[in-house]
């Protein structure tokens, strides 16, 4: 792969990988390979002129409810993977979905997010009930991201009312996916980010930075991944490792490979969703910020209630666990406004869905 050796060479890249219809893998890779600070803030600073024209200034806000950390899965890097028998597990009922998405609504954002672990226990037809029951009382659209399930659930929970998934491919490598999924498979993932696709959800997937083993080219491969795909929201955030996981003890992603990620990503897909991750906002300093200014447009604000935010540990020291439920939003705004953005409190739809329909 080559080098880039000077500043022309740089400049040159960058615009290419923002106007071919199918960046290089070459392309990409030297500009993931990028480590000098002036050109990195270059790179940031092209991903938020194109976040500026394509999004607008407005930060959309995701109120996510973790109802459930109940998990089949075994991800090597998960810390509610079902081999954790430290962790307390939990289910919030469904009067207790119901009261924090009230809680979502009365702090008038418009989007919720239902997210558990991926578990057998979670009744297909009991849950439509629950997006049903959301979608009558509240007028909030409805993001669910309870992973890999059967196209006939996707159907049913499309059918009460669900309007978007989250599924991330994790990484398109299929040798690293493949050792960091046992039992799962690379084609079932596709399968089902196919199916939601097909059931007319805005659907959304992302990647994982920093994985042992993952390549420079592995990422590039996600952005291309992402392009081709055409997903509305696409969550990039760095691999914390977890003590209670197969990965205990390895090297956390770096923060600036997934601001170049998230950069990249912005510039390549041009007006997908991009979240300033959480787990990016728990790398010690509050990275969230850096992430809205290298091309994010997207806030994921917890609440969900304690006792059992904290039991909903996917990596140690994740942010704002303790703040009261409700303060993330707030703290948002205080955010925003510091880098003369503002926060947006609509429903934040697909534009890439609105362009199908014909306008913005
Ligand atoms: N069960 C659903 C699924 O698998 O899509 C949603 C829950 S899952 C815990 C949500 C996301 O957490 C995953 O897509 C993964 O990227 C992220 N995650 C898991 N373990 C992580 C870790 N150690 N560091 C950073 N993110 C992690
Ligand atoms: Fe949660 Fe700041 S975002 S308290």
């Amino acid at each position: 792969m080559k080098e880039i050796s000077n500043q022309m060479e740089f400049e040159q890249t960058l615009a290419r990988v923002s106007s071919a219809d199918r960046p290089s893998l070459e392309d990409l890779v030297a500009l993931l390979s990028v480590t000098d600070k002036s050109d990195l803030e270059k790179i940031y600073a092209f991903a938020d002129r194109v976040r500026q024209e394509q999004m607008g200034e407005g930060i959309l806000l995701r109120g996510i409810v973790e109802f459930s950390n109940e998990c089949d899965g075994t991800c090597h890097y998960c810390g509610l993977n079902r081999n954790n028998a430290r962790l307390p597990r939990f289910t919030l009922s469904r009067e207790e979905i119901i009261e924090s998405v009230g809680r979502v609504v009365s702090h008038n954002l418009k989007t919720v997010v239902l997210q558990s672990g991926e578990s057998s226990k979670l009744d297909p037809a009991l849950f439509a009930e629950v997006v049903r029951d959301v979608k009558s009382r509240f007028d909030v659209s409805v993001t669910l991201s309870v992973g890999e399930k059967s196209r006939d659930a996707y159907a049913l929970w499309r059918e009460a009312g669900a309007d978007r998934y989250l599924l991330k491919i994790e990484t398109t490598d299929e040798k690293l996916y493949a050792a960091l999924h046992p039992g799962m498979s690379f084609g079932n993932r596709l399968r089902c980010l196919r199916d939601l696709k097909e059931l007319g959800y805005q659907t959304g997937s992302g990647d994982l930075i920093g994985l042992p083993g993952q390549t420079p080219l592995a990422i590039a491969r996600d952005i291309l991944f992402f392009k081709e795909n055409d997903f509305d929201m696409i969550g990039i955030g760095p691999f914390i490792p977890h003590g209670q996981t197969a990965l205990a003890g390895q090297a956390r992603g770096s923060v600036d490979m997934v601001l170049k990620a998230v950069a990249l990503t912005r510039i390549v897909t041009k007006n997908a969703h991009l979240p300033a991750t959480t787990a990016l906002g728990s790398m010690g300093k509050d990275h969230r910020i850096d992430g809205l200014k290298a091309g994010a447009n997207v806030m994921m604000p917890n609440f969900t209630p304690s006792p059992y935010r904290k039991m909903y540990e996917i990596y140690p020291d994740k942010r704002c666990v303790e703040e009261p439920v409700g303060q993330c939003a707030f703290c948002i705004e205080g955010m925003a406004k510091s880098i003369g953005r503002c926060v947006d409190y609509g429903k934040g739809d697909s534009l890439k869905k609105n362009q199908k329909e014909g306008g913005r």
